[in-house]
């Protein structure tokens, strides 16, 4: 059943748009972030194993919620690897094995990128007059913010 919260139906498809995108980038970096905790190793690898543990369960969080804000908008959630490939804004990189500064490094790009595009999603979500997504999509920059600001303080 269509939702009646006040936002006009053209209003409703573009914020389900905006997050089904940010729902691509955010599985591509649940599974980078999976990959690295599962092949990190050196001098510091129980510390970064435990790290990126905690930063892809935060991550399986925020893609539940993401998806479940776009069933409450009233669509459905895609839901295959092809499909987040295709909307994705990030990038996989195959057959790379990074050292560990190298994985952090590629993390806070990923990370800083969603950032830079969270902002945008942001006023546009709010163009589209759903204050709720707004303040949603806000909750994930500010976490997102915080892990960027953790990988960060490990490179320099
Ligand atoms: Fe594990």
């Amino acid at each position: 059943m269509k939702p009646e919260i006040g936002i006009s139906d053209k209003h409703l498809h573009k914020n389900v748009h905006l997050l089904a995108i940010l729902l691509a980038d955010e599985m591509v970096l649940y599974i980078k972030t999976r990959k690295f905790h599962w092949n990190v190793s050196g001098e510091s690898f129980m510390e970064l194993h435990k790290l990126f543990e905690k930063q892809y369960s935060g991550l399986e969080i925020t893609i539940d919620a993401i998806a479940e804000r776009i069933n409450q908008l009233g669509s459905k959630t895609i839901g295959t690897m092809k499909e987040f490939m295709d909307l994705t804004r990030l990038k996989e990189n195959p057959d790379a094995y990074p050292n560990q500064k190298d994985m952090m490094k590629e993390l806070l790009h990923d990370y800083d990128t969603v950032i830079i595009e969270l902002r945008k999603d942001i006023d546009e979500s709010s163009k589209n007059k759903d204050t709720g997504t707004t303040d949603f999509l806000t909750g994930i920059l500010q976490n997102h913010k915080a892990t960027a600001w953790i990988l960060r303080r490990y490179l320099n």
